[in-house]
C-alpha cells in the first residue's frame, strides 16, 4: 500500500495497481505511512473496509441511489445498471458514485476510486457497521477530513475538478417524450406551448428521429430537411435535443459501423472480433470509449448534428444496456428445451423463468468483452462503471474540438465520479408514482455531493400514467432543479401541461413561469457553487445542526437563501415541516403576486393549496427574482426584484455571465453585491456593481422581523 497526501486534509491509499479512472484531477505527494485511519481491513478473496458507526452517525452521499438522504440501513451496489424499475429494494441504478460522508462522532469522507463492483453495506447486515467491499483489490481509497459535511464535500469537489456548466437556456423548461416521432408532431407540440403561452426552451428527440435507430442519422421520411427544421424551430424559440445511444447498429453501408470495424474502434470479444450485443436496432457493436482514439472518433461524429444547428444531446443506454446476446438467447432456449414436457418443480420452474429474465444485462455478457487500452486488453467487467462516463466524455471532447468556447447541453444516463466535469445527468426511467417525487427530492442533495449539480428527474414520471395532480406537484418541485425536464415513456399518457385538465394546465403553467422568474437566483447560485466548489441542493442539516434538522429528509436548502418543503403526497393540502429558525414564507402562486408571512421556528403544519409553492427565505438572506418570458433568451433583464428577510442585515452576491461561452473560467463574469442594514426605522442599502451591464434597477422588498415590508427602488 502506498500513501499520498493531497493538501492538508486528504490522504489517498493506493492498493495494488488501480485502473486509471481520471475521476480525481489532483495528484498528491507520497508519504510514509503503513496503517489506515478509521478503517479496519479484512482481506480474503475480496477486500473489506470496516468502520463501527456511533448510534447517531449519519452517512450521506452515494449520489444516484435508492433510500434516504441518510444512507444508513441500506446496502448499495455500485454497478451501473439499466434497470427501469426503481423499487425500494433496488441496490444499483444507472450511476456509480462511490463517495460517502460520515457525520457524527467522527467526521470524514470516503471515496473508493474503483471502476468495478463496490458494495456499501451501511448498517444493513449489522446495524452498527459500515462495510465497504471491493471485489478487485486494485483501487484508490481517499479519506477526506473536515469539520463539517459541507467542508468535506467542498474538499472532495476540489479534487474531482470543476463541474459542468450548461448554456443558460438549459435552465429553462424542457419538454420530452418517447417519442415525438416526426417533424409535424414536434411542431404541433411547440405550437401548443406558444398558444398556451407556456415558457419552454427545448424539445427532445427520442430514438424515433433516427433512421432505424442508427446514431447520427436522421430519418428523411419523418424529418425531411432536418437542418431547415432545426432552424425553423429555433426561430419559434425551441432548441431540439436529439438522443444518442451507446450501441452502433451493425449494417453494411452504414458509415459509422464500417469505419468503426475497419479502424478497430469497437470493443472486442475473446476472439478479438467486434463484440456483438443487441439493443434498439437489433445487433450492435459498442464503441470502445475507454480507448482514446475511439473516443475522439465518436466524439467528432456529434458534428454531423451540430452542423444542422443542434446545441444539445442526451446520451442514453450507456451502462451499457444489453437487451440480449446470442449466448444468452441460446442458453435460455437450451434450458427451455430441457424443460419441455417435464414436470417442473419449484426450483426448476423458477430456474427456467430466471434464465429468460436474465437474458438482458447479464453479467456473463459484461465479462465477455474487452477494451483496448494502449495495446492491452482489459475485461469490461473490471471497468464497467466507466463506460457511460467515457461515452459522455467523448461527446464533450468532440464539442471542444468543434466549437472550443461554446457551451452545449449534455446529459447522460450512466455516470461515474468525475463525469460531472463533462455533463449533467438525468436520473433515468422513474415512474409516475408519488414515491418517486420523494425519491427525486432525496436524491438531489446526494447527487450534488458527488459533483452532479446539473441534474433532475423525468418530471411527471417516465413509466405509467400521471394524473394532473401528480404532474402539478412534481412540476412544483422540479422548478428548483437545474435540469427541469418533463419526459414520459411510449404508451403512457401524454404529460405536457396542456395534456391535463384546464386547472392542472394552468397551475403547471404558473409554476413554469415562476421557474423563469427564479432563473436569476438559480443561475447565480448554480454558478457560485461551481466556482466555489460548493453544492446547490443541500440537506438542511448542512446549515442547521440541531437534532431535528439532522433527521429531516423532505425539506431541502436550495442555494444559500432558500429552503423548500415540497408536497409529495396525493390529495394533500398541506404538510408538517420543521423550521430550524424563523423564516420568511412566500406561498408562491403567481410570481407577480407576493405576500409574505413570518413563520416561527418550530414544528408547524402548513396549509399548501394545490396551486401554492412554499418558498422559505432564510433569516438575513435574499432572493432575487427576474421576469419571465417564453424563452430564457427573451427574458428582460433590466429589473431585478430583491426580496430580503432582514432581521438586522442581509446581503447577496448576484452572479451573471454571457450564458453561452466558457469565459467564466477565465473570471469573465459580472457581480452585483447588495448589502442591506437596518437603521432604526429605515435601511441602509449598499450596492456595488462589478460589470453587470443588463440590470438597470433593483426593486427591493425588505421584510423585517415583524413582517413589515419596506419597498425601495435603486437605479444602478
Ligand atoms: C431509455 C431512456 C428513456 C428513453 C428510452 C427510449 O429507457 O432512459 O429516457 O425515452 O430509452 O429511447
Amino acid at each position: 500500500m502506498k500513501v499520498y497526501k493531497i493538501g492538508d486534509n486528504i490522504l489517498k491509499y493506493r492498493f495494488g495497481t488501480p485502473f486509471p479512472t481520471d475521476a480525481v484531477v489532483k495528484a498528491g505527494e507520497g508519504i510514509e505511512k503503513d496503517s489506515i485511519d478509521y478503517f479496519q481491513i479484512e482481506e480474503k478473496e475480496e477486500l473489506k473496509l470496516l468502520y463501527k458507526m456511533a448510534p447517531k452517525d449519519i452517512v450521506f452521499g452515494l449520489g444516484e441511489n435508492q433510500r434516504g438522504i441518510n444512507k444508513r440501513g441500506g446496502k448499495y451496489i455500485s454497478f451501473c445498471s439499466d434497470d427501469p424499475n426503481h423499487t425500494p429494494g433496488k441496490r444499483s441504478l444507472y450511476g456509480a458514485h462511490n463517495f460517502i460522508i460520515i457525520d457524527g462522532m467522527e467526521n470524514f469522507g470516503v471515496f473508493i476510486d474503483h471502476p468495478g463492483k463496490v458494495v456499501f453495506d451501511i448498517g444493513f447486515n449489522h446495524k452498527d457497521y459500515l462495510e465497504i467491499t471491493i471485489e478487485n483489490k486494485n483501487f484508490d481509497l481517499y479519506i477526506i477530513e473536515g469539520n463539517s459535511p459541507r467542508e468535506i464535500v467542498s474538499s472532495f469537489l476540489n479534487i474531482i475538478g470543476e463541474g459542468y456548466v450548461p448554456p443558460k437556456w438549459a435552465f429553462g423548461y424542457q419538454q420530452s417524450r418517447w417519442s415525438y416521432p416526426d417533424a409535424e408532431k414536434v411542431e404541433e407540440i411547440a405550437d401548443k406551448f406558444i398558444e398556451n403561452n407556456i415558457p419552454c426552451d427545448a424539445i427532445y428527440l427520442d430514438i424515433d428521429y433516427m433512421e432505424d435507430y442508427k446514431n447520427f442519422t436522421v430519418s428523411e421520411e419523418r424529418f425531411p430537411n432536418f437542418k431547415e427544421f432545426v432552424e425553423k424551430m429555433k426561430d419559434k424559440g425551441f432548441r431540439l435535443i436529439p438522443i444518442i445511444d451507446a450501441g452502433v447498429k451493425i449494417e453494411d453501408g452504414y458509415e459509422i459501423h464500417e469505419e468503426g470495424v475497419e479502424k478497430g474502434y469497437f470493443c472486442v470479444d475473446s476472439e478479438g472480433e467486434p463484440f456483438v450485443a443487441a439493443v434498439w436496432p437489433g445487433k450492435v457493436h459498442f464503441p470502445d470509449f475507454l480507448n482514446r482514439e475511439s473516443r475522439l472518433w465518436f466524439g467528432k461524429k456529434y458534428g454531423k448534428l451540430i452542423d444542422c444547428g443542434i446545441e444539445g444531446f442526451w446520451n442514453d443506454m450507456n451502462e451499457p444496456a444489453i437487451f440480449y446476446t446470442n449466448r444468452g438467447i441460446e442458453q435460455a432456449i437450451e434450458e427451455a428445451k430441457n424443460a419441455e414436457g417435464k414436470n417442473l418443480n419449484i426450483d426448476s420452474f423458477f430456474g427456467l423463468k430466471d434464465e429468460f429474465r436474465n437474458i438482458s444485462n447479464n453479467i456473463e455478457d459484461y465479462k465477455s468483452f474487452y477494451h483496448n487500452i494502449e495495446g492491452k486488453l482489459v475485461n469490461h467487467y473490471d471497468v464497467h462503471n466507466l463506460y457511460g462516463y467515457n461515452m459522455t466524455r467523448s461527446a464533450d471532447e468532440g464539442f471542444k474540438k468543434i466549437s472550443p468556447n461554446k457551451r452545449f447541453l449534455l446529459i447522460s444516463r450512466s455516470s461515474y465520479i468525475g463525469m460531472h466535469r463533462h455533463s449533467g445527468i438525468w436520473t433515468g426511467d422513474n415512474h409516475s408514482w408519488w414515491e418517486h417525487i420523494l425519491l427525486n427530492i432525496k436524491m438531489m442533495p446526494s447527487l450534488n455531493m458527488c459533483g452532479f449539480l446539473y441534474s433532475g428527474a423525468d418530471t411527471g414520471g417516465f413509466s405509467d400514467d400521471a394524473n394532473g395532480e401528480l404532474a402539478v406537484r412534481w412540476t412544483q418541485f422540479s422548478i428548483f432543479t437545474p435540469l427541469f425536464r418533463n419526459h414520459s415513456a411510449k404508451g403512457t399518457r401524454h404529460q405536457e401541461p396542456f395534456a391535463f385538465d384546464e386547472e392542472s394546465n394552468s397551475i403547471m403553467k404558473e409554476a413554469i413561469k415562476l421557474r423563469y422568474g427564479l432563473i436569476p437566483y438559480i443561475y447565480s447560485e448554480y454558478m457560485k457553487a461551481i466556482i466555489n466548489k460548493d453544492i446547490y441542493f443541500a440537506p438542511i442539516s448542512f446549515e442547521y445542526n440541531d437534532e431535528y434538522s439532522r433527521r429531516v429528509e423532505d425539506q431541502l436548502l436550495v442555494g444559500d437563501s432558500l429552503m423548500i418543503s415540497p408536497i409529495y403526497e396525493e390529495n394533500s393540502r398541506g404538510r408538517y415541516i420543521w423550521l430550524p429558525e424563523d423564516m420568511l414564507l412566500w406561498k408562491a402562486k403567481d410570481y407577480s403576486e407576493r405576500k409574505y408571512e413570518i413563520v416561527e421556528k418550530g414544528h408547524r403544519y402548513l396549509d399548501i393549496d394545490i396551486d401554492e409553492i412554499p418558498i422559505f427565505i432564510r433569516k438575513n438572506k435574499v432572493l432575487v427574482l427576474g421576469k419571465h418570458a417564453n424563452t430564457v433568451d427573451d427574458i428582460d433583464n433590466e429589473e431585478l426584484v430583491v426580496i430580503a428577510f432582514a432581521e438586522d442585515k442581509a446581503s447577496y452576491t448576484y452572479y451573471d455571465d454571457d450564458g453561452r461561452s466558457l469565459d467564466y473560467r477565465d473570471g469573465i463574469y459580472s457581480k452585483i453585491i447588495i448589502e442591506i442594514e437596518k437603521r432604526e426605522d429605515d435601511y441602509q442599502i449598499n450596492v456595488e456593481n462589478h460589470g453587470n451591464k443588463d440590470i438597470k434597477r433593483l426593486k427591493l422588498e425588505i421584510v423585517d422581523r415583524e413582517g413589515k415590508v419596506t419597498k425601495k427602488t435603486i437605479n444602478i
